[in-house]
C-alpha cells in the first residue's frame, strides 16, 4: 500500500515535470520563430495576428496541422503561416500549443458601439432559430472562452474575427465544417455585431 502511494506521486511528478518541460520548449519556440508577430506570450495589438495566449491546445495543434499540410489556405494563411509551419515537426507542434494554452488570455477590448454590442451578445447567446443559427455559446462556451477542438473567440481581435467569418462562406478552412453552415443564416451586420462582442469578453 504504502510502496504503491509512493509510486503514484512518483509516477504524478514524472507527468507534472513533463508538462512543465513541454512548455518550456514551447517558449523557447515562441521566442525564436513566433513572438515576432504573435506578440510576447501569444498576446498582440496588431489586428493582423490573432491572439493565441489562452487558446485551447487541441485547437492550436489543428491550426498548426492545417498550415503545415496546406489545407488552411485563405490569403494572410499563406503568406504568413505555410512556411513556418512547415518546420515544425509534430513535437513542436504540441509544445507550443501547451505553452499558448497556459498563457493569461488577452484581456477584453473596448465596447465602442453599445447597439452592435448588444445585437452580438443576444446573437451569441441565443443564435436565430428563424434562420437556423444554433446560439455560439453552445460550443465556444458562455465567456467565449473556448473548449478542445473549439476556439477562444473572448478577446481577439475583432478585425480578426470578421475577416474568419467571411471566410467561411467559402472553402479555405474545410476543417470548419460547423461553422460553414452557421454563416449561411447571418448577415454582413450580424458578423459585425458578433465581432464587435466578441473582442470585448
Ligand atoms: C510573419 C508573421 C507570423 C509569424 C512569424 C508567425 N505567425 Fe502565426 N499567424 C500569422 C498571421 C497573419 C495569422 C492569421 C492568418 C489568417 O488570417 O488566416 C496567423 C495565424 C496563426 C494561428 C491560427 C490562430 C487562430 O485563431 O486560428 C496559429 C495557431 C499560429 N498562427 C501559430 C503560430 C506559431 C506557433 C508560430 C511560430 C512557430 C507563428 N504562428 C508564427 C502570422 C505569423
Ligand atoms: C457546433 C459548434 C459550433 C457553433 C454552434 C459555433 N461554432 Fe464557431 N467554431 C466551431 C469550431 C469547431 C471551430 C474551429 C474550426 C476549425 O478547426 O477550423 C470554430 C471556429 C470559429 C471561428 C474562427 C476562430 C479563429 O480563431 O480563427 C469564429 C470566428 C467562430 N467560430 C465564430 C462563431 C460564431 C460567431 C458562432 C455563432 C454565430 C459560432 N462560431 C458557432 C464550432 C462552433
Amino acid at each position: 500500500m504504502k510502496n504503491n502511494t509512493r509510486y503514484s506521486i512518483g509516477l504524478v511528478l514524472v507527468a507534472a515535470s513533463m508538462l512543465v518541460n513541454a512548455g518550456d520548449r514551447g517558449s523557447v519556440l515562441d521566442k525564436q520563430l513566433c513572438e515576432l508577430c504573435h506578440g510576447p506570450s501569444g498576446t498582440t495589438t496588431s489586428e493582423l495576428f490573432p491572439q493565441l495566449a489562452g487558446q485551447p491546445a487541441p485547437y492550436l495543434i489543428n491550426q498548426m496541422k492545417e498550415f503545415r499540410d496546406k489545407t488552411r489556405s485563405e490569403e494572410n494563411a499563406r503568406r504568413f503561416m505555410w512556411g513556418i509551419a512547415s518546420r515544425l515537426s509534430d513535437e513542436d507542434i504540441q509544445n507550443l500549443a501547451t505553452h499558448y494554452e497556459a498563457q493569461q488570455p488577452a484581456p477584453g477590448g473596448k465596447i465602442t458601439n453599445k447597439i452592435k454590442y448588444e445585437t452580438g451578445k443576444t446573437l451569441y447567446t441565443n443564435g436565430n432559430a428563424d434562420k437556423g443559427v444554433p446560439p455560439c455559446l453552445s460550443c465556444h462556451g458562455e465567456k467565449a472562452e473556448g473548449k478542445d477542438a473549439t476556439p477562444r473567440l473572448g478577446g481577439q481581435h475583432e478585425a480578426y474575427l470578421l475577416r474568419q467569418l467571411k471566410v467561411f462562406y467559402g472553402n479555405e478552412r474545410p476543417a470548419a465544417i460547423a461553422m460553414h453552415e452557421i454563416v449561411k443564416g447571418l448577415s454582413d451586420a450580424d458578423l459585425e455585431a458578433l465581432a464587435h462582442y466578441l473582442q470585448a469578453q
